[in-house]
């Protein structure tokens, strides 16, 4: 097989519209998913995936590399296999991601959550301070365990309540018979600007005391 390294070099992008796009990879790399650091692929007849950071965000690699090699022998979190200046190298989860589960309308159990909490809680334990923990971020394998990936703002100090959030969201909306279980992509992603620009009624009504995390 090809070394990572090579692989990760096959990796080109090209700059649309103010983002990056990949526009060339090793036909042995297979596509996974993308986000606003890097584009991650599957390496073909492996289970190890490839995360390449855009031009302007390779300083990252080490960060995360770092990062993942604290969390090392936690199972909620993928392990480290290599990284290189550009790229990470992890184990590929065969899954979905919360953001997924619900545009499909899986349904997700409150065992899940309390899972990733523990793997929030045990991540902390090893001094980090989980950060940047959102629904494209989380995943659940098919075998059922929940695994967080992506944990490259772990060691930001500033404190983010993206995961209170979520499980005051989860509570106070998501179990309650009315709630929606299949949400459409367009809306979750509105959903996912408005709660960054605090115009979510979960603000207000934590401002007024009304809701509580959990
Ligand atoms: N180990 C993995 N196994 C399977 N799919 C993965 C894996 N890592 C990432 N993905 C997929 O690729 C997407 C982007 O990966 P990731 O979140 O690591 O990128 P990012 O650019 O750091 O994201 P963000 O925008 O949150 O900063 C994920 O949402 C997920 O769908
Ligand atoms: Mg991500």
């Amino acid at each position: 097989m090809k070394r990572y390294k090579t692989l990760a070099e096959s990796v080109r992008f090209r700059r649309e519209h103010g983002t990056w796009k990949p526009i060339a990879h090793d036909e042995c790399l297979s596509f996974g998913g993308e986000g606003r650091s890097a584009v991650v692929y599957r390496i073909e007849g492996t289970d190890k995936a490839l995360k390449v950071f855009y031009p302007d965000k390779v300083h990252i690699a080490k960060e995360e590399a770092d990062i993942y090699k604290l969390l090392s022998g936690i199972s909620a979190f993928p392990a480290l296999h290599e990284s290189g200046g550009t790229y990470i190298v992890i184990d590929w989860i065969d899954g979905k991601t919360l953001f997924q589960c619900l545009e499909e309308g899986i349904d997700i159990p409150v065992e899940l959550i309390q899972e990733a909490d523990k793997a929030i809680l045990a991540a902390r334990k090893r001094g980090l301070n989980p950060s940047d923990v959102h629904l494209r971020n989380i995943m659940v394998a098919d075998s059922g365990q929940i695994v967080l990936i992506d944990v490259a703002r772990f060691r930001q100090t500033k404190d983010c309540m993206n995961w209170e959030d979520l499980k005051t969201a989860y509570t106070h909306f998501y179990t309650k018979p009315f709630f929606p279980k299949r949400i459409p992509k367009r809306l979750l992603n509105i959903i996912g600007v408005m709660y960054k620009k605090r115009l979510l009624p979960i603000y207000w009504r934590k401002a007024k005391g009304i809701i509580q995390h959990p």
